[in-house]
């Protein structure tokens, strides 16, 4: 069974988790998202290619809904596509996590501490250094689950224990120790936009709690061309 990141594993911005409080206080009311049935809407697609859907998603190394998704969600979904030109995945490992500039570097404090910055920097150098998506999460997937399953205890021990996805080591360790790797967190840092918590999935620059649940189905339904036979479902 699947776990979607739920209440108690995904991890809210504080501000969120005040304003949360607040509307389980209130009574809510919303709109119905009306669905539109899928033979209706094929006759609007066009037959041309479209191009991918840009899936974006902002997380933390050892927040445990996002290690959920990403292991559970975002990686199966990508062996099932990869192929097909559906979606197009971008990482940005930042989360809740701040930054200063002091002492002629970024600082940076994350929310589940400082192993979470050195998590966070070291996936920042790999997809740095990998940005050929099967590559990347090939890695990505050794990385999270040594990581995450070490609590983040020794970053270059779980990096060495992925040499045999074929992790440049060398480059990955000397970036994530230096000025390389603290300035190209600092521009995630940069690129990371509002977000209520993580893991935060943007689907063509449109943020979806929908694809938390399925990315399959919300990224078929985001395509603005013929869907391919793997949005069958
Ligand atoms: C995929 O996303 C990257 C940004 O991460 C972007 O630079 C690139 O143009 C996108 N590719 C396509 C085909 O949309
Ligand atoms: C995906 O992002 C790239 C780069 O920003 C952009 O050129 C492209 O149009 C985006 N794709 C879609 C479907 O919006």
């Amino acid at each position: 069974m699947k776990q979607k990141p739920s209440s108690q594993t995904a991890c809210l911005t504080r501000n969120m988790a005040n304003i949360l409080n607040l509307v389980l206080a209130a009574a809510v009311c919303s709109t119905l998202a009306v669905a539109l049935p899928r033979d209706l809407a094929t006759s609007w697609y066009s037959l041309e290619a479209a191009k991918p859907v840009n899936v974006t998603l902002y997380f933390e190394s050892l927040c445990p809904g996002c290690h959920q998704f990403i292991l559970q969600e975002l990686i199966p979904t990508w062996e099932k596509v990869k192929d097909t030109g559906l979606m197009n995945v971008t990482l940005r490992p930042y989360g809740n996590a701040i930054e200063e500039y002091k002492g002629g570097q970024w600082k940076f404090v994350c929310q589940h501490g400082p192993r979470e910055c050195d998590g966070n920097v070291l996936e920042v150098c790999i997809i740095h250094y990998h940005p050929e998506t099967n590559k990347q999460l090939e890695i990505i997937k050794c990385i999270e689950s040594d990581f995450y399953a070490t609590e983040g205890q020794d970053w270059q021990a779980t990096l060495k224990k992925c040499a045999s996805t074929g992790v440049d080591v060398e480059k990955v360790s000397a970036c994530a120790k230096g000025k390389e790797g603290n300035v190209l967190q600092h521009q995630v840092a940069l690129n990371t936009g509002p977000h209520k918590w993580v893991p935060w999935v943007i689907l063509d620059g449109t943020s979806s709690e929908a694809a938390l649940d399925n990315l399959l189905k919300a990224v078929c339904e985001a395509y603005k061309g013929a869907p391919p036979s793997v949005c069958n479902m």
